[in-house]
C-alpha cells in the first residue's frame, strides 16, 4: 500500500483524525482513514451530551462503533471529553425540582460520569481530554464563568482529573484547550497547568487544539508554548488541528458581505507553507510531541464550513473535496 501521514511519522508520534459514524459507513474515507492515520478521535460522540443524554442513561452505540472500528484495525483512540461547558446535558446541573444542584451534588455526577465512561474504554482508550476549555478568554479572569465552575469553584477540575486516573491508571490525561499560543492566554493555561502539578493532580499532558490560521501561530509563538508546557513535565499534543483560510475573529459572527467562497490561490500558498512550518516545528519539538490529530479528515467536511458562521466553505485539512491530497500534504511528508 501507499505510504500514509502515519508511515512518515512512524518514528515521531501517531498522526490521528476526529471521526463520525458517518465517516465510518463512507467507503472512501474509510479506505483514506486506513491509509494515512493510525489514531482516532471521536469527532462528537464521547461529549457528555451525546452520550449520556439523560441522568439515567447512556448511548453508548456510536462512541462503541468507533472503539469497534479502531480496535478491528488497530488504531489508537483519544477519549473527547469528560468534562467541557459545551455539549453538556442540562440535566447534570439541575435537580429534579429544577433548582441548581450542590457542589456535592454535581461533583458526584461528574464522578459517576467519569467513571462510567472511562472503564467502559479502559484498555481501549489511551489517552483522554478529560478537561476541556476551562479557562476564560477574557484576561480580566482566570477560570471561565461556566456552570461547572459557578457551582463547584476552581475544584471540579482537580477532581474530574483525579476521577478518570481512578477509573483507569493507565491511561493519558490531557488538559485541552484553543488559542493556547497567543501569550496572554498561554500563560493562565501555564499557572491552570503549574497548579495542577504542583498539586500532585494525575495530569500527564495538554492538548493544544490547533485550530489555527494563515496567520497565526508564529513560529515563535508555537515553539515557546510546547517548550514551555514540555518544560512542567507534561507531553504536548496538538488534537484538533486545522488551518482555516479565514481569520479568527472571536468576536465575528457573520460573513462579510466582500467574502466570497473562493480557495484563492494566495490562501494556499500561504496554507502549505502554514502546514510545513507546524510540521517542522513538531518534529524539532519530537521530545515533547506525543501525537497530532486533525479535525475532520478532508475539505469535502470539516467543523468550519458552519462555525462560526455558516454559509461559507473552509478548506482547513489536507485533503481536498476529492479526498486527494493537496500541496500541504506533499510538504507535510516531506522531510
Ligand atoms: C466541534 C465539532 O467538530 C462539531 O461537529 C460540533 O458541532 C461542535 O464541536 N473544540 C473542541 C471540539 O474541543 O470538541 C469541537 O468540536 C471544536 C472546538
Amino acid at each position: 500500500a501507499e505510504k500514509g501521514l502515519k508511515d512518515y511519522y512512524k518514528s515521531y508520534f501517531p498522526i490521528g483524525v476526529a471521526v463520525s459514524t458517518r465517516a465510518l459507513k463512507n467507503p472512501a474515507e474509510v479506505a483514506l482513514i486506513l491509509q494515512q492515520f493510525n489514531s482516532l478521535t471521536p469527532e462528537n460522540d464521547m461529549k457528555m451530551g451525546p452520550i449520556h443524554p439523560d441522568s439515567t442513561r447512556y448511548n453508548w452505540g456510536p462512541a462503541d462503533a468507533i472503539v469497534d472500528f479502531a480496535q478491528a484495525h488497530q488504531l489508537k483512540v483519544r477519549g473527547h471529553n469528560l468534562c467541557w461547558h459545551e455539549q453538556t446535558p442540562r440535566w447534570i446541573f439541575k435537580n429534579p425540582d429544577g433548582s441548581q444542584v450542590s457542589k456535592a451534588r454535581l461533583l458526584k455526577r461528574l464522578h459517576d460520569h467519569i467513571d462510567a465512561v472511562v472503564k467502559r474504554y479502559k484498555g481501549k482508550i489511551y489517552a483522554w481530554d478529560v478537561v476541556n476549555e476551562a479557562i476564560s478568554d477574557n484576561p480580566q479572569e482566570f477560570l471561565r464563568n461556566s456552570d461547572w465552575y459557578k457551582i463547584c469553584g476552581e475544584d471540579f477540575i482537580a477532581e474530574a482529573f483525579r476521577y478518570a486516573h481512578a477509573a483507569d491508571p493507565t491511561a493519558v490525561l490531557f488538559y485541552n484547550d484553543y488559542n493556547t499560543e497567543r501569550p496572554e492566554k498561554m500563560e493562565r493555561i501555564y499557572q491552570l497547568l503549574k497548579k495542577l502539578k504542583d498539586a500532585k493532580v494525575p495530569i500527564d499532558g495538554v492538548g493544544l487544539q490547533g485550530h489555527w490560521s494563515l496567520v497565526e501561530p508564529t513560529e515563535q509563538e508555537l515553539r515557546t508554548t510546547i517548550e514551555r508546557f514540555g518544560s512542567l513535565g507534561l507531553k504536548v499534543q496538538v488534537t484538533e488541528l486545522d488551518v482555516s483560510v479565514y481569520p479568527w475573529e472571536k468576536d465575528r459572527r457573520a460573513k462579510r458581505p466582500d467574502e466570497s467562497d473562493a480557495y484563492t490561490a494566495e490562501m494556499q500558498t500561504k496554507q502549505t507553507a502554514q502546514y510545513k512550518l507546524f510540521f517542522k516545528v513538531f518534529r524539532d519539538e519530537a521530545k515533547y510531541m506525543t501525537g497530532i490529530t486533525f479535525w475532520n479528515i478532508s475539505d469535502h467536511y470539516s467543523w468550519l464550513d458552519t462555525y462560526p458562521v455558516a454559509g461559507r466553505k473552509n478548506h482547513p485539512l489536507l485533503f481536498d473535496e476529492q479526498l486527494k491530497p493537496k500541496a500541504a500534504y506533499y510538504e507535510v511528508v516531506k522531510f
